[in-house]
């Protein structure tokens, strides 16, 4: 252990207690690698404080004696921000589970940033509200990395992604000074907006402690239907159509029919509906009429008039009640573990113009099956926000099938990240997709909050290794 390390864990201990600081290598393992298995480091010690001023003291003792750390939640982000690759000690939040009531009367709710997406919608649920934003790591994700990676999710199209449900936040920022606005106004133009800053910042301006979070209107009965097509390009096109046609539509996903096949399979079950479709379309809705499903097949039956959809909407897998619903759900939200299960992935998480979505998807998979025909390639992703995810298995160890496909993406107009971030797998690509002036800007900003560089330095921008 360097020594401001050395020096830094014993001052930590005395500001957490011994039980929160822990440097035996069996007990930081866990922490130091994330669920892609892609992405594994090591650390001297992982501290776990209680509360904000817990946080606010190590920060300023990291700042004392130069060390690095790493802002942890759930692990559960996919471009290595959260892992301590360059030996950096691990700040986990997971102990900052405070959920304050339900403000009932303003429809928001102020939590602590270790509380899970699963706890927060458990108790808008119990006051008679929702949470705005769902993902498949609900049980893991918290609430500190959702707001730090600006998670999106399969509601985005209805209620927008994370930094649309934050109202303030508390923080402490990379000078040790903590900024707090948890008052819950919703309209205050007084300066910079710093909660909004913070959304998607990765851990490199401020740690975020408490957040205080708009709620929506629970859904009414809900409707999943699960479409077969002929192609990406009619699931691109229908999901557009349903966008402005589908009353109370809550989510629009897509998936390849090679994705969904392969993930049939690891789910070991049949598929429900066109087993040889191109492309699937899972489409939810609320649409908040006398008969839901009647409404919602109307209305997929009256957009597929204005596209070449063949049989899909009489053949559809379309459900009511929550468990059918759930099982139709299963083969979307299971995509990532079907990746998973057969190697470590290679996560890409694009954003396309909508007009070169379907292209993109075509072409890339097969650049991919042409150059490592012994790869698996599952592409889905959140069609209704232009974005998709790439993910290739079995193929090449290095770097080169990213390069290929953000390649593509930025050739195309698009975004190499759509919501898991830049973290550390993509910060090389950064300066093709943001340029010399952006991000000469975001360095400015990076260097007013955190002007000794020790909040996640490896994340984002090109090292600064302390
Ligand atoms: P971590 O992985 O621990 O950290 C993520 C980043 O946030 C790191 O840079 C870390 O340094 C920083 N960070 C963590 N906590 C704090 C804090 N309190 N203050 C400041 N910085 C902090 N993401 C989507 O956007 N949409 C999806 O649909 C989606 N689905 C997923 C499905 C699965 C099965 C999995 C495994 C992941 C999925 N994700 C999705 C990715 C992931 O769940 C999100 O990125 C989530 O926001 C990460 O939260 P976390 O608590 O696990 O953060
Ligand atoms: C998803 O939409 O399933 C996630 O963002 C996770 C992933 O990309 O695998
Ligand atoms: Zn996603």
């Amino acid at each position: 252990m360097r020594s401001g390390t050395a020096e830094f864990v014993e001052s930590a201990e005395k500001v957490v207690g011994p039980n929160h600081v822990l440097t035996a290598t069996e007990q930081t393992e866990p922490y130091a690698v994330d669920w892609t298995r892609r992405w594994e480091g090591h650390t001297p010690a992982v501290v776990r404080p209680g509360d904000v001023a817990e946080v606010a003291e190590l920060v300023r003792l990291a700042r004392r004696h130069q060390v690095a750390l790493v802002p942890q939640g759930g692990k559960t982000g996919l471009v290595g921000g959260s892992v301590p690759l360059a030996g950096e000690v691990v700040l986990s939040l997971t102990r900052l589970t405070g959920i304050e009531p339900v403000d009932r009367l303003a429809g928001q709710v102020t939590v602590g940033a270790g509380v899970t997406l699963g706890a927060l919608q458990a108790a808008a649920a119990e006051a008679g509200w929702a949470f705005g934003v769902d993902l498949a790591a609900r049980d893991s994700a918290t609430v500190g990395g959702m707001i730090a990676t600006n998670a999106g999710g399969l509601h985005v199209v209805r209620h927008g992604a994370m930094r649309a449900q934050v109202v303030g936040v508390e923080a402490v920022l990379g000078t040790g000074a903590v900024v707090r606005r948890l008052r819950g106004l919703v309209k205050d133009n007084t300066g910079y907006d710093l909660a909004q800053l913070l959304c998607g910042s990765e851990g490199t301006l401020g740690i975020v402690t408490r957040a205080r979070l708009r709620l929506v209107a629970p859904p009414g009965p809900l409707v999943v239907a699960l479409l077969g097509l002929p192609s990406m390009t009619a699931a691109v096109a229908f999901a557009a159509t349903l966008r402005t046609t589908l009353p109370g539509v809550r989510a629009l996903e897509a998936m390849t029919g090679d994705s969904m096949r392969r993930t049939a399979a690891h789910l070991g079950v049949a598929l429900p509906t066109t087993p040889t479709a191109s492309a699937y379309l899972l489409v939810e809705a609320d649409p908040a009429s006398d008969d839901p499903t009647l409404t919602v097949a109307d209305s997929l039956t009256r957009a597929a008039g204005e596209g070449a959809l063949g049989d899909a909407v009489e053949n559809a897998a379309v459900a009511t009640a929550a468990g059918e619903r759930a099982k139709l759900w299963r083969f979307r939200e299971a995509q990532p573990e079907a990746a998973a299960a057969l190697g470590v992935v290679h996560k890409m998480d694009v954003t396309l113009p909508t007009s070169e979505l379907a292209g993109f998807c075509d072409d890339v998979a097969v650049a991919i099956a042409d150059r490592w025909p012994e790869a698996a390639t599952f592409l889905y992703g959140h069609v209704g926000d232009g974005n998709v995810h790439v993910n290739v298995v079995g193929g090449p160890e290095g770097e080169d099938v990213d390069d290929l496909v953000l390649e593509q993406v930025v050739d195309r107009g698009g975004s190499i990240s759509a919501e898991h971030g830049i973290g550390t797998a993509k910060k090389r690509w950064l300066p093709r997709d943001r340029s010399p002036a952006e991000i000469e800007s975001m360095r400015a900003v990076k260097q007013a909050l955190d002007p000794d560089g020790i909040l996640n330095p490896n994340v984002l921008f090109p090292p600064f290794c302390l």
